[in-house]
């Protein structure tokens, strides 16, 4: 789906497209011009120009998946999209797995599998909305990151849990696998009748068919790929409801893995943690809320819509950080990962705002003790957080050089202005996307300052800004 698009992203779009056609996509690389071409295989994002792809919106994904004890799945995942220009053939992003079937609009369409771009070319161009249905099945495999990390569908004792961030959706589910094309989701998860399966939204069914039952979860909202999530596994599942600030009535759904007991002091972390954001940050902007939590082996925790996966039960710090997230990464999304600090820093200043509120340092004492820390020889300065250029770095400066830049803003517009910055971006991005272009137009507008070079300084240049 469409989110809120600078002109800079797409003339990035259509000049990457021009490129990636012109070489990889294949017998027809079209010139451009009236008339039905390829759409690209790449999104042309800064740090993962060859995750997505371009030529079309996706709507809407239905990810109907069948779980066996083995390990293996079976499955189909229907998209509803909306094509840009006339698609002679267009691309998914798919890791693995075997595909049996393509049908777009109900017939048979031929494809090629290279690398992982699934190139599907309908017998007949598609223009304006159309659906495609892929058809595969196999043992989903995780996906390394540049950094050595994993994500993707992570193979556990008890099922298996997804962990997206940021190209991993591709590892289980044909995807648009770039944040700037946000989607509304159905999971349709069928596994042994003893797991559970949670997912992201609301759950619309369960039914149970002899020794296997299905779980039907359906996210209302738009979501980026990254933020899907589908978990099975040995369970204890609560249920219960919470309060908005606004009075709105919310389900929280927690899954916790049985070997890590109840969990009863993180679960009722999650309502009290969901209002004290609300009071900062401004209305929760989804539907449902909750917590999954799983001995998994990833070693991170991620803010998988309305309701986040920790690895193992997770102590407040990181309740916070996650939580956080549902406003800045997962409602208001950048649309390019190199705008990562929109997410991190954001999410990391607010674990320092509730350490301030509990007692503890306020958050000018903790940018202090981090400048003086790290000296201007400190990796911390090096690369800038929005000047990234290597995607190993996806999950570094982003967290406390960002969270810094958010206290160097704090001090210069003030604490008013600056809650005014946070609750108008999370407001007027709601569901959409973001760049770190538009906040500091918000921030300028706001605070009536001129707050490119302190910007410039804190985001851009690799190196300790002076004087602080
Ligand atoms: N966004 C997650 C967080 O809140 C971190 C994800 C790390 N992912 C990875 N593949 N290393 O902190
Ligand atoms: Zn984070």
């Amino acid at each position: 789906m469409a989110a809120i698009s600078s002109l800079k992203g797409m003339v990035c779009a259509a000049v990457t497209a021009a490129v990636v056609v012109g070489g990889a996509a294949g017998p027809l690389a079209a010139a451009p011009g009236p008339g039905p071409v390829p759409g690209s295989t790449g999104s042309g994002d800064s740090l993962f120009p060859q995750a997505g792809n371009g030529g079309y919106d996706a709507q809407r994904y239905r990810v109907v998946l069948d779980y066996r004890r083995d390990g293996s799945i079976s499955a189909s995942t229907r998209l509803t999209a909306r094509a840009r220009h006339p698609l002679s053939s267009f691309s998914l992003d798919l890791e693995g797995l075997r595909v049996e079937r393509v049908r777009v609009d109900g017939r048979e369409a031929t494809f090629r599998r290279h690398g992982h771009e699934l190139v599907i070319t309908p017998v007949r161009p598609v223009r304006g909305a159309f659906a495609a249905r892929v058809a595969y099945h196999g043992t989903p495999h995780s996906h390394t990151d540049p950094d050595g990390s994993s994500e993707g569908w992570i193979a556990t004792a008890d099922g298996a849990t997804t962990v997206n961030e940021p190209v991993g959706a591709m590892t289980w589910f044909p995807d648009n696998d770039t944040p700037r094309d946000k989607a509304r989701y159905t999971f349709a998860v069928t596994a042994p009748s003893r797991r559970a399966v949670v997912a992201n939204g609301i759950l619309v069914d369960r039914s149970r068919h002899g020794a296997r039952t299905t779980w039907t979860w359906r996210q209302g909202e738009p979501m980026a790929s990254y933020l899907a999530m589908i978990s099975i596994g040995d369970y204890r599942v609560f249920r219960s409801t919470m309060r908005t600030v606004a009075g709105r009535r919310l389900p929280v759904w927690s899954f916790v893995e049985r070997s890590l007991g109840p969990q009863r002091g993180a679960r009722h972390l999650v309502p009290r943690i969901v209002r004290w954001e609300e009071r900062r940050f401004g209305a929760y902007p989804f539907d449902s809320t909750g917590m999954v939590a799983h001995e998994l082996s990833v070693g991170y925790a991620l803010e998988t819509q309305d309701r986040p996966v920790y690895p193992g039960g997770p102590g407040v710090g990181v309740l916070v950080h996650e939580l956080a997230h549902q406003w800045y990464g997962d409602s208001v999304t950048p649309r390019d990962w190199g705008d990562i600090w929109l997410n991190e820093g954001f999410a990391t200043y607010a674990e320092w705002l509730w350490t301030a509120a509990h007692g503890g340092d306020s958050t000018r004492a903790t940018f202090r003790a981090l400048y003086r820390q790290n000296g201007p020889k400190s990796d911390l300065w090096k690369p800038a957080p929005a000047a990234l250029s290597d995607p190993a770095d996806l999950f570094g400066p982003a967290y406390l050089r960002g969270a810094m830049t958010l206290q160097v803003l704090r001090q210069r517009v003030g604490t008013d202005h600056f809650f005014d910055i946070l609750r108008s971006w999370a407001r007027l991005r709601r569901h959409g996307g973001a760049s770190t272009h538009g906040f500091i137009g918000l921030s300028e507008r706001i605070s009536g300052d001129r707050l490119h070079r302190m910007f410039r300084r804190w985001l851009y240049t690799p190196a300790r800004p002076r004087g602080y």
